[in-house]
Order: structure tokens, then C-alpha cells, then sequence
């Protein structure tokens, strides 16, 4: 038997507002038999769910393709429901049956021609305003309806209810993209939410990122504009098949709303009293100018709740005022239920750790306010939330609450975690408690830090989009949660701030653009080394995962332009040591006082070089860009050669004597074969140095246990992983981490703390130590020739008195696992390999693989002592 058991078009079961000429669908396959395999497929798209009008029949296809085949029928038009099926065959000879219908729904299709205006409640630009804002509008239904689409946006967030109901759980809409050129509608069916007759369409809206505080530390305000605005389509569609549009225009009304003050760091003030909108003065509105062709559909995951956490401890701060502890860093808001007297106050505020005295620690927010402040409107229990805002916290104390905060119900409390909605796809577990809290840890600064683009850390006045962090932590979030969308998204965005002379900026959406001459730290606001790479090296992450070629020709330009820009400033096209770098950045090998590890810029950046150029050329080639190929190649193999008559000494020792230089050399075969051992020996021997412990920065530390246990020592890559003195990832575990801190010390063993300047608790650079977990200590990666687990491999990797460890990974191929355990000395393993895809175990000691067809498998292997 064989059965289609999930499709999925554009990555998403049943999507709508889906905007793409030609979807793609991916399906998953299940059989009891072993080596599975396709051979043939169908499938069928129509715009009736009983497939008799059909837009694409492609008949039986001989090819054994299960993941991005692209729509090929008939020109899809907008706002137009289209209902897919597949079936395919295996290589014993099986049909399945039909998958069951599944659909997606376009959205306006524009080409840059949104019809709605831009509608604004503000008279002119007041850039110095916080203030929400309502608008609305009475739409009467003339006939019965059968479907209410609303495709919206906003200069600023906004939030849009039917007849009081709210459209969606998403928040913070329409996210952050470079609002400069790309500005992204959603898309929501809001059919159940009208009634015959008369119903009242309400926006809110507020200053968010295009208008609100950025960089804080620079300073930045308004940096899109100074005036908010909203706009939206709805479609009616009536049971006789007509169809009416509504769009925003002058004939809406506007009113302040009760969010006095609201700002991304700095929280919000809202006065409930302030709710009642029919006793409110409705004033019209000004249509505004706005460049329409920036207006496009969404292309990657909404920002919705996720989780609630309620608190775990109610504490008392040294002035006797109480904190609740929710037990866990994270990124959201706090909903809370309150009575009291009309206009008394709830204030909250919210950090990540406490003092040593049990106080709040707000220092390391640094301008960042993170309070809420709420004024009753003293009619029974009233709830909140915010409305566009969000904190990093763990702690949250109660500065104004009214009634007794001796008898406070922590019920009434409750944290609610927002992120981009992004399937969970990876599970870790070893026998190692500590090793299973860090992989906790590390999917809390994921949860944390994918808050619609990658952020640094979700607390500070900062909270941006660090191509340097979301390069390093990639391949982790890529085992963790689907990120294929996620990252489409943010490298559309990327390519449209990447610089005319191929530069990248530092931060994506780019508000620093101008920060150097305010900032003492950037001498550059762009192209720096291994932040700037993330525009070559996040796209082929995510084909390596998720087999996904669309995103390399989207950013092939990308990587060619940057590859330009680098050769054009690299000495003789080879060594790259000019410019402005962070480099290793926060290594401990760092002069005092200095941010800047030890290791020359003129490593790291050609380090960083000859991979982007490696990408580059393997880009090219799948592509079908030969030429371009060929040029990249001898270009790789000059950088390659520059590289070691430069860094190695003719004897073979490598003349950067820092941990990161010789990890980033190992690891990115850049190490001449001779050599290798002696490179891995002084590797070893300068963790040793260290009594065991590393000290590289942001750019070595993701590679280090990785170029060690490809190199012959694993038991190194253990004795770092498992060291659980400072500086190490379990010390940090074992100080009652949640998450990954910034500073390997962001708090001291003497129990003192980093400098506040730059010392965030939820920074999840440093979990991307979470792929060796996957990839060599439970033993699951993907096989770059063969990516999206196509061909998986299997390399479990036991040690340091690790005893058992499994991971399970949902791939487009389906569920892959492993789980093995030592009993004596005996390795027993199991395995499970999708359908339609293959496996290559390789077990401790044998250098030949066991190839593996699609089934579950149990092994027993005598492990070598
Ligand atoms: C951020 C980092 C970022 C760095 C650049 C910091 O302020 O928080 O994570 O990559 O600056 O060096």
C-alpha cells in the first residue's frame, strides 16, 4: 500500500492570500513496506472541490519528484479558491488513492496596484505622537453572503475587528519589512464575523516600527515616516455570485483610541476609560500619499500567541512590592484581569533576571522602558493586553496594582508567548539533563528572537535584525522549527537593502544606515565579515534543509553582487583585509574592555570569503550557470591557496594561535590535508590551555565542536561540550539559564554582572551549538547532494559518558529519526527513514555506511573501546 498522508502547497496546509504565479506543492508519503520509493505522480487542480472544472490535470507523471513541484495549469486568478489532490506510485508497483482535497486561496495577485488608499487619522505628520489610533466604517450587506475576504495593511501595526470581533490572533501586523519597498497586506476570512444588514468594520492602530523608537541607542524615531495610516480591501462575495469591494477611503471616521503612549521598547499606557467609542468624537480622515507598488501579499509566517505560561513564583522586591516569576525568558505580553476603582493604575514592568538583592535588573534594557501602564475604568473585571508592543522578560513586578497586593492572585496573571508561527519540526533528547535543558534553552532564544525578522534579543532598545546572528543560527533553527518561510520573508527583504556596490547591511530591515555617525562603536553601517555572508550563506541553509531551489534564484544576485564586492576589496582579489569587521565578535580572547575577539579580521574575513564564494559557485552550478560556476571555482581555489601561504607556516602550524582561527580553518577546509592533524592537535591543545574551556566569540563558537569530531576528536568536542565551569554552555545552564545569554560571563561565578552597555540574557547566537546535537550527538544531517533529507545522514556519535540519545526531525520527506543507546558495549540504534527518501548510517569505528531504503531499522553494533 502507499498513501499520499499530507500536502501541503507553499509549505502550509490549506493557505490563503497565497500570491505566488506558480505555488508549489510538496506531499508526504506513508507505506508498510521498506525502500519505498515514487515513481509516478498526479495531480489535479480545480476550482470546484468535486474536480470538474480542473485549471491542471498533469496526467501521470513518470518522476519520482515529492517536494516543490510547481503549479504548471492555467493562469490563477486572484482572490480565487483552487482545490488540489495528489496520487501517486511506488516502485512495487502500488497506486494510491486520491489525497484527500486540500486547497489554497490566492490573494489580490497585485502587481504592485493595491486599489485601497492609505488612510490616516492623523492631520500631518506628527512624528513625536505614540498615540492609537481608531477608525471606522458601516458596510450594509445587500444580499446573503457566502465569503468576506480582508486584505489589509498599515503604515504602523494595526488590528481590525468585524461587528467587535477581532479578525485574526495575529499580532503586531504587517510585521517589519523595509517599508521603503516592501510593504506586506494580509490576507483573513472573516466570513462568520458579519451579520445581515449593518456591520462596523474598526481598525486600531498605532506607531509600531515604521514610526516609533529604533536603535534606541542611536536614537532613531519615525525612521519610515511620521504618519500612521491604514488600508484594507474587503470582498463580498453574495450567494448569486456577485461580488462587492469595499476599500478604505475618505468616507471612514476617526477617533483617538485608549492607547495613550504605545512603543515596541517602551511598552504601552492605555486608559480604559478612553474605550467607549460611540460617546467618542468620530473626525474624518485623510487619504495619504503612498507609493502603491510597495504593497504586495504576505510571503512568510504571522506573528501569533503561541504559549501561555502562568507565573511559577510570587516573590517580594526588597521595598516589599511583589514580582511574579514565570519561570522562563521569553518574548510576548502580559494578560492580565483586574477590578478596582475607576482611574486607579496598573503599572507593570518587565526584565529578563533580578539583582542580587531581589530586585527587578532593568540596567541591561538600557533605554528600553518594558512597562505597561493600565488605567481602570471601574466596571467589574476588566482584562488587558497590549496592543502594539512586546517585552522580554521573566520577571514581571507589580509597581501599581490595585487592592492588596498581599492577597494578589497570581491567577490573574498570565504570560503570552508570541512568535512567528513556525511548526516545531525538531526533538532532542540525550541522557543528559543539563545537555536537554541547554536544547531547551536554545529553542527558548528561537522562540524568543523569531518575532517576524531574526532579532538579536527581544529586550534591550535594540531588537533588530543582526544578519551576523541569524547566520550563525540557521542551521539550529532550521532542525528546530520550519524556517523555509520564515526566511524567504527576510531575505526578500535583504535583497531589497542589499547596497548598488554589492554591500549588505549590518541589520536587516537597515536602520543603521546612518547610526555611524552617531554610534562610536560602527565604522561602517554595512559589509561586515560573517554578518554580511548571511546573504549567501541563510538561502543555502535553507536548500540544504528544505530542498528548496526558489530561494537560491531568488538570491542568486544577492550572492554574485556580494561576492563582487568582497573580490573588489580583497588584496589582489584574494585576501580581505580592509574594512570594517566585528569579527569574533564578544570572544573572551578580547583585549580588556573590548568587544573585538582576537582573532585578525584578515582571518575571519577571507575565512568567511572562500566559503561565501564556495556557496556561490555551488549556487551557479545547480542553477545551470556554468560560466559563472567555473569563474567562482578558480576564484575559490586562488582564495584557498592565498589563504594558506598566508596563514600557515611552510612547517604546517597554523600562525593564528586563537581557538576560532583554527576551528573556522578546520571547519571550512580551508586546513591543507597535511596539516590537518597538527591544526586539530593545537586546537585541542589551546582548549586545554583554557583548563578545557573555549573562549571564541560569535563567529568561532558555532564551529568548534564540529571541527573537532570531524577531525578525530570528539572526546575534545564532549570535554567542551559538557564542561559546566564558567566559561561553557552548561555553566551558564547550571546559573538557572532559560536561555542563551549574549556573554558566555552575562553573569560572573562571583555572582556579578556584565557590563549593562551590552548584556542580554536572550541572545541566541551561541545555541548554535543545537546542529551538533542533532547532526553528532543523536546523529541526523542533511546530505547537501541529496538536501531536504532526500538522502539523510546518519552519523550518531556517542561520548563523554553520554549513555542514549534520540531526535526526530519532520522533513519534507516526512518523519525522520534516530535513537540510539549504549548497553555495555553494545550500541543498539534505531532508525526511521520517510518514504521516497534514503539513509546512510554510518556507525562509531567503521568507515563504510550501511545504505538504507525508506522503513524503520534496528541495529546492534559492537561499539570499539
Ligand atoms: C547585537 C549583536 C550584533 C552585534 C554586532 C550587538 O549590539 O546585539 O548580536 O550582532 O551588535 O556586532
Amino acid at each position: 500500500m502507499i498513501k499520499v498522508s499530507e500536502t501541503r502547497c507553499e509549505y502550509l496546509i490549506n493557505p490563503i492570500g497565497i500570491d505566488v504565479k506558480k505555488p508549489r506543492f510538496n506531499w508526504i508519503l506513508e507505506s508498510n513496506g521498506r525502500d519505498i520509493v515514487q515513481t509516478a505522480y498526479s495531480i489535479q487542480v480545480a476550482v470546484d472541490e468535486q474536480f470538474e472544472n480542473l485549471v491542471w490535470n498533469t496526467g501521470r507523471i513518470a518522476n519520482g519528484k515529492s517536494v516543490h513541484i510547481k503549479y504548471g495549469g492555467k493562469s490563477l486568478k486572484p482572490s480565487q479558491r483552487y482545490h488540489y489532490r495528489i496520487s501517486v506510485e511506488d516502485n512495487m508497483g502500488n497506486h494510491s488513492t486520491w489525497s484527500p482535497g486540500a486547497f489554497f486561496e490566492t490573494g489580490l495577485m497585485l502587481s504592485g496596484n493595491w486599489k485601497a488608499q492609505f488612510i490616516s487619522p492623523e492631520n500631518e505628520t506628527n512624528p513625536a505622537s505614540s498615540q492609537g489610533w481608531f477608525l471606522k466604517k458601516s458596510v450594509k450587506l445587500k444580499k446573503p453572503l457566502v465569503s468576506a475576504r480582508i486584505y489589509a495593511t498599515a503604515l504602523g501595526i494595526y488590528k481590525v475587528q468585524v461587528n467587535g470581533n477581532r479578525v485574526t490572533d495575529a499580532e503586531l501586523t504587517p510585521g517589519w519589512t523595509n517599508y521603503k519597498s516592501r510593504l506586506l497586506y494580509q490576507t483573513y476570512d472573516a466570513t462568520e464575523l458579519f451579520n445581515e444588514g449593518e456591520n462596523i468594520l474598526k481598525a486600531h492602530i498605532g506607531p509600531g516600527w515604521y514610526k516609533g523608537d529604533l536603535a534606541g541607542w542611536a536614537g532613531k524615531r519615525a525612521v519610515y515616516g511620521g504618519r500612521n495610516a491604514f488600508s484594507m480591501v474587503l470582498n463580498l462575495e453574495y450567494l448569486d455570485g456577485s461580488i462587492e469591494t469595499h476599500i478604505t477611503d475618505n468616507s471612514w471616521s476617526s477617533a483617538p483610541s485608549p492607547v495613550l503612549y504605545s512603543e515596541i521598547y517602551n511598552g504601552e499606557e492605555y486608559d480604559a476609560r478612553q474605550e467607549t467609542p460611540e460617546e467618542k468624537e468620530w473626525k474624518g480622515v485623510d487619504v495619504i500619499d503612498t507609493d502603491m507598488s510597495i504593497v504586495s501579499a504576505q510571503d512568510g509566517p504571522l506573528v501569533t500567541p503561541q504559549e501561555i505560561l502562568k507565573p511559577v513564583n510570587v516573590l517580594k522586591d526588597s521595598s516589599g512590592r511583589t514580582i511574579l516569576d514565570f519561570g522562563q525568558n521569553m518574548t510576548g505580553w502580559i494578560r492580565f484581569r483586574v477590578s478596582g476603582k475607576e482611574g486607579e493604575k496598573v503599572i507593570l514592568k518587565h526584565a529578563e533576571i533580578l539583582d542580587s538583592d531581589g530586585n527587578l535588573y532593568t540596567e541591561n534594557l538600557r533605554s528600553a522602558k518594558q512597562t505597561i501602564t493600565y488605567i481602570l475604568k471601574g466596571e467589574g473585571e476588566e482584562e488587558y493586553y497590549p496592543n502594539f508592543t512586546f517585552q522580554g522578560f521573566r520577571y514581571v513586578l507589580l509597581e501599581e496594582f490595585p487592592g492588596n497586593p498581599g492577597v494578589l492572585d497570581s491567577e490573574k496573571f498570565e504570560a503570552v508567548v508570541l512568535h512567528s508561527e513556525m511548526e516545531q519540526t525538531g526533538t532532542f533528547k540525550c541522557s543528559h539533563p543539563l545537555i536537554n535543558q541547554l536544547h531547551k534553552n536554545i529553542h527558548w532564544g528561537m522562540k524568543g528572537n523569531f518575532l517576524d525578522i531574526p532579532t538579536d534579543c527581544p529586550q534591550r532598545d535594540e531588537r533588530l535584525g543582526w544578519t551576523g546572528d541569524a547566520q550563525v543560527f540557521i542551521g539550529t533553527a532550521s532542525y528546530l522549527r520550519n524556517s523555509a518561510p520564515f526566511f524567504t520573508k527576510w531575505l526578500r527583504d535583504l535583497k531589497s537593502e542589499q547596497l548598488p556596490d554589492g554591500g549588505i547591511p549590518h541589520v536587516i530591515p537597515d536602520v543603521l544606515n546612518d547610526a555611524v555617525e552617531t554610534d562610536g562603536l560602527l565604522k561602517s553601517s554595512h559589509s561586515a565579515t560573517g554578518w554580511a555572508d548571511a546573504g549567501v550563506i541563510c538561502p543555502w541553509e535553507i536548500y540544504r534543509q528544505y530542498a528548496d531551489t526558489r530561494i537560491l534564484e531568488e538570491n542568486y544576485g544577492v550572492m554574485k553582487a556580494w561576492a563582487g564586492y568582497m573580490e573588489r576589496h580583497a588584496a589582489g582579489g584574494t585576501i580581505w583585509d580592509s574594512g570594517f569587521h566585528f569579527g569574533d565578535w564578544v570572544a573572551l580572547d578580547a583585549k580588556e574592555g573590548s568587544y573585538f575577539g582576537a582573532t585578525p579580521n584578515a582571518f575571519t574575513a577571507t575565512v568567511f570569503y572562500a566559503n561565501s564564494i564556495d556557496i556561490t559557485e555551488k549556487t551557479a552550478d545547480l542553477l545551470g550557470k556554468k560560466e559563472d560556476a567555473e569563474n567562482y571555482r578558480s576564484l575559490y581555489v586562488r582564495i584557498k591557496k592565498a589563504f594558506q601561504e598566508e596563514f600557515f607556516t611552510p612547517a604546517g602550524r597554523l600562525a593564528v594561535s586563537t581557538q576560532t582561527a583554527h576551528a573556522l580553518a578546520l571547519y571550512f577546509n580551508l586546513t591543507p590535508e597535511s596539516y590537518k592533524k597538527r591544526t586539530v592537535n593545537n586546537l585541542v591543545k589551546l582548549i586545554e590551555d583554557e583548563g578545557n574551556h573555549l573562549n571564541t566569540g560569535f563567529l568561532g563558537t558555532p564551529y568548534l565542536c564540529e571541527a573537532l569530531s570531524r577531525n578525530g576528536r570528539l572526546d575534545a568536542a564532549y570535554r567542551l561540550l559538557l564542561q559546566e565551569d564558567y566559561p561553557s554552555w552548561l555553566y551558564q545552564v547550571k546559573q538557572g539559564a532559560t536561555t542563551i545569554w549574549e556573554h558566555w560571563d552575562g553573569l560572573k561565578p562571583d555572582g556579578s554582572l556584565w557590563s549593562p552597555d551590552m548584556n542580554s540574557f536572550n541572545h541566541y547566537a551561541y545555541g548554535s551549538v543545537g546542529s551538533w546535537l542533532y547532526s553528532a550527538v543523536a546523529g541526523i544531517s542533511a546530505d547537501e547532494k541529496a538536501p531536504g533529507y532526500k538522502n539523510i545522514i546518519f552519523r550518531p556519535q556517542p561520548g563523554g559518558g553520554i549513555t542514549s540519545a534520540s531526535a526526530a526531525l519532520s522533513t519534507v520527506y516526512g518523519k525522520v529519526s534516530i535513537n540510539w543507546k549504549l548497553e555495555g558495549d553494545t550500541m543498539q540504534v534505531s532508525l526511521e527513514v520517510p518514504v521516497n527518501s534514503t539513509g546512510e548510517l554510518y556507525l562509531p569505528g567503521e568507515e563504510l555506511s550501511i545504505k538504507l531504503g525508506s522503513g524503520n531499522y534496528e541495529f546492534s553494533h559492537g561499539v570499539p573501546l
